[in-house]
């Protein structure tokens, strides 16, 4: 029955013509206001670790420019519901509670049901007026929300490679100035490697689009502190999932473990998203068998061991996703990374509706949130 102020983060998706998808400006420079920039794409996005849902916790998610309540019944459902009370406004992300399996507003007390229907006041039959829910999923120890509101999922989130069921997802965050589309396009831009990561990659198998999944391998090459020397390691398979989600997967199997690492950028407002980094850890052959003796310490402990470490390695990315611009016609060379592939296969996830204007903000570069 705990109500929890703004911990999770969040973005409305406008979507517009791709002809009217520019330039995004102004900068800090000086430069006036900017043309519309890129929309918020549709698809599946992540706000945050299934863990931080209780039975009972009401959270609200701020979600492409939109407040959006997340609640987990007592009997263990999440649902998810525009914030606002259909009777007469209230907010119910601020004082709403669950009942049962009922949502109950703070300012009146109506109760609503997990299909959003009223389903009793304390005065009198219900209204015939409902909640406004939204599709929402919990998957690889995620919860994901589809945007645009008001749309049926035209795609479903795929199973992850088979590394075993002994398996623990950890989070970090922070919310910057950025788009979703820029911020995973970082993963085949490998121009940028050597100067912000001082690592190299060569492309082993290219972007391979399968309708709203794009996938390719890169082995990447670590230079060693000190020594200055490159040291191979290994091929990472990575597999975007829409515009919301790129997952590697890396195969320490000999050592009794797998891990995905994830790149899961969430749209908030127009050009503000909450970038996160997830480290999913599964032990498999004798250590999931110790494992099992532990309750599931190992995968835990691992995966909150590495997710500080995937994300200082995006750190230095960071003022440079929360500053640049976007370019939607870059001066490509020939060796930069299949940044035209890309763009392209991204395009479908803007589909031709209204056009919305984006409002450039920086604001503050906001580390943490959600417990993360
Ligand atoms: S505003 Fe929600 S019950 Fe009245
Ligand atoms: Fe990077």
């Amino acid at each position: 029955m705990r109500t929890k102020p703004h911990k999770v983060d969040s973005c409305r998706v406008h979507a517009q013509p791709r002809r009217s998808v520019r330039e995004h400006g102004p900068a800090r420079s000086g430069d006036t206001a900017g043309p519309p920039a890129l929309p918020c794409p549709t698809g599946w996005f992540c706000v945050g670790p299934a863990g931080d849902w209780r039975p009972g916790d009401v959270r609200t998610v701020p979600f492409a420019g939109e407040d959006v309540v997340v609640y987990r019944t007592r009997a263990g459902e999440l649902r998810a519901a525009g914030a606002y009370c259909p009777h007469l406004g209230a907010h119910l992300g601020v004082g709403g509670r669950v009942d049962g399996e009922l949502l109950v507003c703070p300012f009146h007390h109506f109760a609503f049901a997990p299909d959003g229907t009223c389903a009793r006041t304390p005065y009198g039959a219900p209204p015939r007026v409902g909640l406004t829910l939204l599709p929402v999923r919990e998957a690889h120890g995620l919860v994901w929300l589809w945007h645009p509101f008001g749309e049926q999922p035209r795609w479903e989130l795929p199973e992850l490679p088979d590394i075993g069921p002994r398996r623990a997802t950890a989070t970090k965050s922070i919310e910057l100035a950025g788009h979703p589309q820029e911020i995973l396009e970082n993963a085949l831009d490998y121009g940028h490697l050597l100067p912000m990561h001082d690592n190299r990659a060569e492309q082993t198998a290219p972007p391979q689009a399968d309708g709203p999944f794009l996938r390719l391998s890169v082995r990447l090459w670590r230079r060693i502190p000190l020594i200055g020397r490159f040291v191979g390691h290994g091929v990472l398979d990575l597999t975007y999932w829409g515009l919301g989600a790129l997952h590697s997967h890396v195969d320490f199997s000999r050592y009794g473990f797998h891990v995905i690492g994830w790149m899961l950028p969430q749209p908030v407002a127009p050009w503000r998203t909450r970038y996160r980094m997830a480290a999913t850890v599964a032990a498999t052959g004798p250590l999931a068998r110790v494992d099992r003796l532990l309750g599931g310490l190992l995968p835990r402990a691992l995966s909150r061991l590495m997710v500080p470490w995937f994300f200082h390695d995006t750190l230095a990315d960071h003022p440079i996703w929360h500053h640049k611009r976007y370019r939607p016609h870059p001066a490509l060379t020939q060796n930069d990374g299949p940044i035209g592939t890309y763009r392209h296969w991204a395009r479908q996830f803007y589909p031709d509706t209204a056009p919305a204007r984006e409002t450039p903000g920086r604001g503050s570069l906001r580390s943490g949130g959600g417990g993360e």
